[in-house]
Order: C-alpha cells, then structure tokens, then sequence
C-alpha cells in the first residue's frame, strides 16, 4: 500500500513584530479602545507579525517552501505537486500556487489554491495525500500562507486584534511506511455570515464589505462543538485512542478553545503546541507554522504521533491523524 509521509517543514514570519502594545497604541491613534490585558485573558494573543503593504502570500510561501524542501533534502525541481491553503491569494486569479510555483523556479507540476480558510492546510494535507495514494504524484508541496493584515477592519477592535500573517510548509512524499493516518474532513455552509470577507467586485468596483467579520461568540461555540468529534473520527479511522497522540497541533486561533478541545481530549497543555501568543491567528498557515515551530525546537521527534485540527469560516472543520 501507498502512503505520504511528511519529510521536511518550514515556515516564515514578516519581519515586523506587533506587540499588543503597539497595536493598542496605533489604534488609539483611530480613536479605539483596547488593552493588552484584554487581548491577552481573551485570546492569549500576545504579539502577531503583520506584512508590508507590497508583501503578497506567495512572497512568505516562498520562504516557508524553501526550508521546507531544504528540511526534505531535496530540490525544487523533485516536488511534482503543489497545493496552497490560502483566504488571501495574491490575486482573483491565477492561483497563489501557479505564482509560487513560478516564483520557485520550477514549472509543468500541477498546482492549485484550496480555500477553506482556518481548516485550509489540514483540507490540503488530506487532498495531497489521496493524491500521492493514488500515485498522481510522488512529492507534494503543502502550503498554507496568509497576509489576513490586508483584510482586517483596524476600526474594528473585535477582530482586529486577532490576526496575523506568516507561511508554513511540508514537504510530503509517497512511501510504503505510513505517515499520514486518517483525516476528517466537514464544511456546514449554513453559517457563511458567522465569518466571512462579503465584499466581491463588479465592472471594476468594490461591492460590498471587502473586510473581515465575525460574530466570534457564535464562531467560539461551534468551534468547541466540532473539534473533539472530527479529532475521534481520525483516531477511529486509524483505531488509536487519545493516550496515542504525542502531540496535538490545533488551529492558532484562541488559546482558550486549544485548552478546551485538549481537555475533552485528555491531553495536558504540555502535548499541545501553542504559537498563538506570538503569531496570532493567521488562519490557513496556522497549523504548519506551529508544526514546524514543534519541529525545530526539537518538541516533535521521528516516529511520534500528531493530531492536526483546524476549524474557521465556511463553517469547515477537520483533523488529520499522522505519524511523523
Ligand atoms: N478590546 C477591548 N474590549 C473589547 C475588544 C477589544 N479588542 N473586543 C471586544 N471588546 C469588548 C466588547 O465590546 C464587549 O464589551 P461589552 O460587554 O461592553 O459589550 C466585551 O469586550 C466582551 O465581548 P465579547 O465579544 O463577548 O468577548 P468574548 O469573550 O466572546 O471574546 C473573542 C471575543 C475573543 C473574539 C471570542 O469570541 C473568540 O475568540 N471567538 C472565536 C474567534 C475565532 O476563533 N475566530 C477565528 C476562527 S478561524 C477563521 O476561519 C478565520
């Protein structure tokens, strides 16, 4: 039997570093009124890197791809397939991906965006793996890459305070041991208006709100529902229980909805690796920039377990199960 196996991660952070207290400064300045104590008790969100304004997604996939193929041992030139999880591609079209592609000086490979905004990378995880099973590539790519800075609403405090931008990247290859074990994948599109950029454009003109909004009490509540579920599904899939996983890996979005899903996972905060004080939530590129942060530091070794699992606008929700 085929499987993938992830062989190599990267990831890459914009240079500048906004701390809450940067933030509660620059919106003063708007007339609006936060706190780091605030971002912090509610989020756990204690500083987020943001882009400059000519930084486009594929410009942080770029650096995140090269550690990752680098990480991986090989070249460019080997990876057959690239997959971008992205909300905030550089253009209508052509995909983030084609432009990646280019941008890493390879070209013929298929190449696509997967939009399912938070739940992007474990969505395109799932999607490069039945496609190296089938044997319809032998080396993927996986990104997921977001400037969500370029979308935010800096007069809305709600949000704003929320997000951040990075890139992070695997390399996953076909082989005959398994990696990747089970993934479960859902989408509920009865709740677009929860979280959702409304805004398209017409002849030209912007129609509608181009900018983030979030009812986030209603995002919280079905976030803490879905978790736990889709988490189970894969280690039924893959029949392991919770006492399996070395490492949880969960969506960077609220430390307070990490906490709750490793609790109903029986999984102490000393299994969870947490980012999200110092990238914030930067949705697609959440999970394997905190992969990889796991990865480097040394936290995550050869052989351990790790529960992937995202959730964010659609709604869409899932996990992936994987043996590094
Ligand atoms: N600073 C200070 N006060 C604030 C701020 C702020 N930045 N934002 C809101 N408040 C105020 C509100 O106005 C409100 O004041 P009021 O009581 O006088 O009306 C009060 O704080 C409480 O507001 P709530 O919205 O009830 O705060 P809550 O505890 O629900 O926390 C939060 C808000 C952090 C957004 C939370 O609901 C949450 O984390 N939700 C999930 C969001 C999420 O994970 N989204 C990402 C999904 S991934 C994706 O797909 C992009």
């Amino acid at each position: 039997r085929r499987y993938s196996r992830i062989t190599g991660t990267g990831s890459y952070l914009p240079p500048r570093l906004v701390t809450n207290d940067d933030l509660v400064a620059e919106l003063a300045q708007r007339g609006i009124e936060t706190s780091d104590q605030w971002i912090v008790e509610r989020t756990g969100i204690k500083a987020r890197h943001f882009a400059g304004r000519d930084v486009a997604s594929s410009d942080l996939a770029v650096e995140a791809s090269r550690r990752a193929i680098e990480a991986a041992g090989i070249t460019a030139d080997d990876i057959d397939l690239i997959i971008v999880a992205t909300s905030t591609p550089d253009m209508v079209f052509p995909s983030t991906a084609a432009i990646l592609q280019n941008k890493l000086g390879v070209h013929g490979c298929p190449a696509f965006d997967v939009q399912a905004v938070c739940s992007g990378f474990v969505y395109a995880l799932t999607v490069a793996d039945a496609m190296l099973q089938t044997g319809a590539a032998n080396r993927a790519l996986v990104v997921g890459s977001e400037v969500f800075s370029r979308i935010l609403d800096f007069n809305d405090r709600t949000t704003c305070v929320l997000f951040g931008d990075g890139a992070g990247a695997v390399v996953l290859e076909a082989s005959d041991k398994p990696g990747i074990l089970a993934s479960d994948l859902h989408a509920d599109g009865r709740h677009v208006d929860i979280l959702c950029v409304p805004g398209n454009v017409y002849g030209g003109q912007i129609l509608g709100d181009p900018l983030l909004k979030m009812d986030g009490q209603a995002v919280f509540k079905l976030a803490v529902g879905v978790l736990e579920k889709a988490a189970r599904a894969t280690l039924e899939k893959a029949n392991l229980t919770d006492a399996d996983i070395d490492w949880l890996i969960p969506h960077q979005a609220n430390i307070r909805i990490m906490q709750s899903t490793a609790r109903k996972l029986k999984l102490p905060m000393e299994k969870v690796i947490v980012t999200v004080d110092q990238h914030g939530n930067t949705s697609a590129a959440s999970i394997p920039l905190a992969l990889d942060h796991g990865v480097r530091t040394g936290q995550i070794k050869p052989g351990q377990n790790l529960l992937l699992e995202g959730v964010g606008g659609g709604f869409t929700w899932g996990a992936v199960l994987l043996t590094m």
